[in-house]
């Protein structure tokens, strides 16, 4: 697949995600010059700054990476930062990039903007049909904007300005914090303690019953560079693996990959949330791609991930 880009401009390159993206750049289209700034040279909620960050480095491209990201704790704790930050970020990127001439603009959101009880699975015109989930309201208010924005631009000055809104990623560069991490990420590193302690038993939150639906994030990575060579992408689309497993079966999967021969109790006192989240991924299929790492696989190269960063004492937990 051929790229008609000679710089592109990946934002948050240090995050999960724009780490994946700039390794398979540079993997597949060596050629092509990616630029970053680390935050603190560019702070994207800075408009002049970022204006002038673009008409210095002039991309032809930009995927969109950057976000103010939480659990729900930091979600309920700063919802005004949460959503200011993340829209001035999304309205100075947006704009500069139009106004400067960047001919593809891609930008990241996720599952989240979709109302709380959308049918499942969830399909791209569920958007804005009912209430959001209010834990995580300022999030999805602010990723609608930016996807919005892009969907404006593209219909009143005809630009390449899309989105994509991926569910739940996992993987290569993850957030292992003991309490903040994600549910992959936090399985993995309770399951490595319980092997290492030798732990009869490891009890897992709620009832194990509710599904999920995950993706590595190395095959988003290849869905991005997939959705910016097409011609005619999606205003927005879901990039999922269209499966999903129970807690209790993803946590059964993690100690068989990890080795973990204990007891797994699941613990009803705790609340499940929403029992099933799946995108439907027609739309994204249709524009022919689909996921190539299957959860097993995905399992095991986390896992190495993981260890490696705990090896060389830089696995990330903030
Ligand atoms: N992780 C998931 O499971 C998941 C699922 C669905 C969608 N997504 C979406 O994917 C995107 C990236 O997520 P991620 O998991 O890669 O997040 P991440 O690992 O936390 O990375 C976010 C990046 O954004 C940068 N950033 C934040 N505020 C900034 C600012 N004001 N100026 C410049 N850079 C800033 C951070 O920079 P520093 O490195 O300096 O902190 C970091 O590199 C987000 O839109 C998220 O909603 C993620």
């Amino acid at each position: 697949m051929e790229l008609p880009y000679q710089k592109i401009f990946v934002t948050g390159h240090r995050g999960m995600v724009g780490s994946a993206f700039c390794r398979l750049l540079a993997r597949k289209h060596p050629h092509i010059q990616v630029i970053t700034a680390p935050r603190e040279q560019l702070d994207l909620t800075r408009e002049s700054d970022v204006r002038a960050f673009l008409e210095a480095n002039r991309p032809d491209a930009i995927v969109f990476a950057a976000s103010r990201v939480g659990g729900i704790i930091a979600n309920a704790t700063y919802p005004v930062e949460f959503l200011s930050e993340n829209v001035q970020m999304a309205i100075a990127t947006i704009t500069a990039a139009y106004e400067l001439g960047v001919k593809r603009f891609l930008y990241l959101g996720s599952t989240c903007i979709y109302p709380r009880m959308a049918p499942q699975p969830i399909r791209e015109e569920y958007l804005l049909t009912s209430p959001l989930e209010e834990t995580n309201e300022a999030y999805a208010l602010a990723k609608i904007v930016g996807l919005k924005l892009c969907q404006y631009y593209r219909k009143q000055y005809g630009v390449l300005f899309h989105s994509a809104m991926p569910t739940n990623l996992y993987g290569t560069g993850d957030n292992y914090h003991p309490n903040h991490s994600h549910v992959i990420p936090g399985l993995i590193r309770r399951f490595h303690e319980a092997k290492i302690n030798g732990a009869e038993t490891i009890s897992i939150w709620g009832t194990g019953k509710p599904r999920r639906e995950f993706l590595y994030v190395d095959d988003l990575a290849d869905a991005l560079l997939h959705l910016i060579s097409i011609h005619n992408p999606p205003d927005w689309v879901n990039v999922g693996s269209s499966t999903d497993i129970s807690i209790l079966e993803l946590a059964n999967l993690v100690a068989r990959t990890i080795g973990y021969q204990g007891q797994i109790l699941t613990d009803p006192s705790k609340p499940d949330g929403t029992p099933r989240k799946l995108t439907d991924t027609s739309l994204m299929q249709a524009t022919g791609w689909t996921p190539t790492i299957e959860l097993g696989e995905g399992l095991k190269l986390a896992y190495e991930d993981f260890l490696t960063g705990l090896s060389n004492g830089n696995l990330r937990s903030q």
